[in-house]
């Protein structure tokens, strides 16, 4: 089959590579695609936002499978113009996207269903959410209600933080008009990545990102700098407790409300005391946690995205092999603030991928047959081995094989699980 994955991220060069070795397989395009992403795919200029545009392309080229890789097409309802026209599509319609877009539908939902998640309210002028923070104390927890890009969450410590942050929302910074005040929830944090056909649910595996830019939990948020997987901490005992009381009861209540969800859910939890609670929901893969989930199913990925979009999930289950995998992201200095863009990267030639050992490029271009670093996150150097220990030393491994002085990555990706 043809097949086609929207997005040039490592998240998708990571999709690619597992789609590719599926016999299953025969063209494969990327679009927009990467440096790395034309080693295994077709790259494509598109805008992939533009439900006309990757309509017209996959009519075009024959798409007969098409797998969207961000949020921002399944927010614009791709989705909805693909399937319209009658490709099958891996990715939810633009009204179960909403999980993702919106926090207060996901709020509404985990309320209609009984899913347990942080108190919370939302306010629509700014001193109403003032006087309630006032009220309630710090640490608070502040957040736009629309896509931020992962930038429009405020854990504040103490309330003037918190009014600060209301501030800034009603001030425009996110085009908001409305902002939610959450309970802060302590605990550790976790992703757990569920496929679902609008009826049945396959978890595919667990995940640890870690946000922040600097070693040690430190600095700003980030969209991720590494991962590791499995996340040893949602025990399978834990993974069974949030199928049942979060998982199952949320895409049952979206097909409830004739809005059946049809892609990856990607729950972000947090545990204490044995008990898991919904921070967000994402409607896509994360980024880097897809690459070290990718890394681990490799080949069989493509069926499970298959199963998914054509309503087979009941009849499917994941080929599990005992493993670990680990990826470490490299971005330019100065991520996420501003970054110099075209510096070259050395040493890529001289390293012999594997199931094992994969540099997916996020962030790359080619130039004159030279790589050159075009985003804020570059590349994810991902290893993948029979205990945690083995994932790290081969990813540490890559990243130490690559000479780019103009970059930067943290040196202790995995360190919870590690200690
Ligand atoms: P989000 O964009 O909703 O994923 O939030 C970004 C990060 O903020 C999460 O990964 C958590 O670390 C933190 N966070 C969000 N909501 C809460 C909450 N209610 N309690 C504690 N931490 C939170
Ligand atoms: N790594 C976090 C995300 O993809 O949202």
């Amino acid at each position: 089959m043809n097949i086609l994955i929207l997005g040039g991220g490592g998240r998708e060069h990571a999709l690619a590579w597992a789609i590719r070795q599926n016999p299953k397989c025969d063209r494969l395009i990327v679009a927009p695609g990467n440096a790395g992403i034309a080693g295994v795919a077709d790259c494509a200029d598109l805008n992939i936002n533009s439900r006309a545009e990757v309509l017209e392309f996959a009519e075009d080229n024959a798409i007969d499978f098409v797998v969207i890789g961000p949020e921002a097409p399944l927010a614009a309802g791709v989705s909805d113009a693909l399937r319209g026209a009658g490709f099958l599509v891996f990715g939810p319609s633009q009204a179960a996207a909403q999980l993702e877009a919106s926090k207060t539908f996901t709020k509404e939902i985990c309320d209609a269903c009984g899913a347990p998640t942080a108190a919370w309210a939302r306010f629509t002028d700014a001193a109403s959410a003032r006087d309630h923070v006032t009220a309630q104390g710090a640490p608070i927890v502040i957040k736009a209600d629309g896509l931020a890009a992962g930038k429009g969450v405020t854990v504040a410590e103490t309330i003037e933080q918190a009014h600060q942050a209301i501030d800034l929302i009603f001030e425009g910074e996110f085009g908001d008009t409305s902002v939610v005040v959450e309970e802060f929830m302590a605990g550790a944090e976790a992703s757990f990545f569920v496929l679902c056909d609008g009826t049945d649910c396959l978890p595919i595996g667990t995940a640890q990102d870690h946000k922040r830019a600097g070693e040690g939990d430190t600095g700003p948020n980030t969209g991720g700098m590494g991962a590791y997987s499995p996340a040893p901490v949602l025990t399978e005992a834990l993974q069974a407790q949030v199928m049942e009381r979060i998982i199952r009861p949320t895409v049952a209540e979206m097909s409830r409300r004739n809005n059946p969800f049809q892609g990856v859910l990607y729950a972000g939890l947090m545990i204490a005391e044995g008990h898991a609670r919904l921070v967000e929901y994402n409607v896509r893969f994360g980024d880097p946690e897809c690459q070290a989930l990718m890394i681990r199913l490799g080949a069989q990925a493509l069926d499970l995205l298959l199963a998914c979009a054509t309503g087979r999930l009941a009849e499917t289950s994941v080929n599990w092999a005992d493993d670990h995998a680990l990826t470490v992201v490299m971005a330019a200095k100065g991520y996420p603030g501003s970054y110099k863009k075209g510096s070259e990267i050395n040493g890529l030639d001289d390293i012999t991928e594997s199931s094992f050992e994969m540099v997916f490029h996020a962030g790359t271009t080619e130039v004159d047959g030279r790589i050159t670093a075009t985003g804020g996150r570059v590349l994810a150097c991902t290893g993948r081995g029979a205990t945690l220990a083995e994932a790290h030393e081969r990813a540490y491994r890559l990243i130490d094989a690559i000479d780019w002085p103009e970059g930067f990555h943290r040196r202790d990706i995995g360190w919870r699980a590690l200690s």
